[in-house]
């Protein structure tokens, strides 16, 4: 490797990781959270802080086609009634997206719901989910937090996965840069589980974690592959144009049809291959996230693309000026 280059990797990695360090100060994410000045940055990666700013963005993702996925932003809660109150709004989102007769589908994160606290206030704040998913058709998708995280959050999505017939599931998330992911994936297609594929947003271990891009890459490739040959209607989640192409190869060169899986991106990342797809007949789904506690989901966009980090020196720059 050139020594330019590999300068400029070791810097790309040192500015990912301090990233994601400071993801977690909460001290930091209440300051920006009040700075009037960050709320037409982060508008570039979420789509309102209330329900109503994102109903408008849900439908006319729709209306091109897209399915969506709505995100109650919000983690590592430490405080019961935060669990049980961000349990009620996801209730809610689930009872407007019928009423809207929009897509029944939300993301939860497991931290969210209380399961740092305990895992018994978890199994009953999301049990509460599911039961009005139960009774609006809806789909829940667990989200995947850090390594630490992990078994608890399979654990929690084989207890609560409604029976089978009732009309709604719950599926879970794994992610390629973790070395135990294969055998989790093996598991999940065994009990006909629907996974989420994505490579993973947390800064993780070596013991734990690939750490080198081309290992997550790799992995993720391969278990893309076990997933749309035999698991049960997975969702690709990636904007690596490379890793999505290859989808469509051995989609089209082993007729796996066009409704066996489905492609997911973020809100605000790679539109342009969003409707790429959709307008060569795949399915897509965007996740979109809403909420005032915008500030580590933010941090991670930032951390996933260190460039992303002068779009918003950029804009802070202009904004000096006109202040
Ligand atoms: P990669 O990071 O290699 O990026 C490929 C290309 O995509 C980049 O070159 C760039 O063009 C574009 N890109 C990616 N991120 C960008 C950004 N932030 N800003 C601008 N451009 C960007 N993770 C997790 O740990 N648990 C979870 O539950 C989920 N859930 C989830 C749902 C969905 C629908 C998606 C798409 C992703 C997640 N993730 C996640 C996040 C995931 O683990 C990962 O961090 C990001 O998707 C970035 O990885 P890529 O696969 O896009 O590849």
């Amino acid at each position: 490797m050139p020594a330019q280059s590999a300068l400029s990797d070791a810097a790309e990695r040192a500015m990912r990781s301090t990233l994601l360090t400071l993801s977690h100060r909460k001290s930091l994410g209440r300051l920006a959270t009040q700075l009037p000045v960050t709320r037409p940055l982060v508008r570039r990666f979420i789509c309102g802080e209330t329900l109503d700013e994102a109903l408008p963005t849900i439908r006319n993702l729709h209306e091109q086609g897209m399915g969506t996925t709505v995100d109650v932003l919000g983690e590592s809660v430490s405080v019961e009634t935060d669990a049980r109150a961000a349990a009620a709004r996801y209730v809610g989102v689930l009872d407007a997206l019928a009423v809207t007769e929009l897509d029944r589908n939300v993301s939860l994160k497991p931290t969210q719901m209380g399961l740092g606290i305990d895992a018994a206030l978890a199994r009953e704040t999301i049990g509460s989910i599911v039961a009005k998913a139960v009774e609006t058709g809806a789909f829940i998708r667990i989200d995947m937090e850090d390594h630490t995280t992990t078994d608890s959050t399979l654990a929690l999505w084989r207890d609560i996965r409604p029976s089978a017939g009732t009309g709604a599931d719950v599926g879970v998330v794994i992610q390629a840069a973790l070395r135990r992911s294969d055998a989790d994936i093996e598991a999940i297609i065994e009990a006909g589980g629907r996974v989420r594929l994505c490579k993973g947003a947390y800064k993780e271990p070596a013991s734990v974690a690939f750490q080198e891009k081309a290992e997550v890459d790799a992995a993720y490739e391969r278990q893309m592959l076990r997933l749309i040959r035999a698991g049960n209607y997975p969702a690709l989640a990636t904007h690596d144009v490379r890793l999505i192409r290859r989808a469509i190869e051995v989609a089209r060169a082993e007729d796996i049809a066009p409704d066996r899986f489905e492609f997911q991106m973020l809100y605000g990342i790679r539109r342009d291959i969003q409707e790429q797809l959709v307008g060569a007949g795949w399915r897509v789904r965007t996740y979109v996230p809403f909420g005032s506690q915008w500030y580590p989901y933010f941090m991670r966009r930032l951390a996933e693309r260190p460039a992303n980090v002068s779009f918003i020196l950029r804009n802070l720059w202009r904004e000096r000026g006109r202040g």
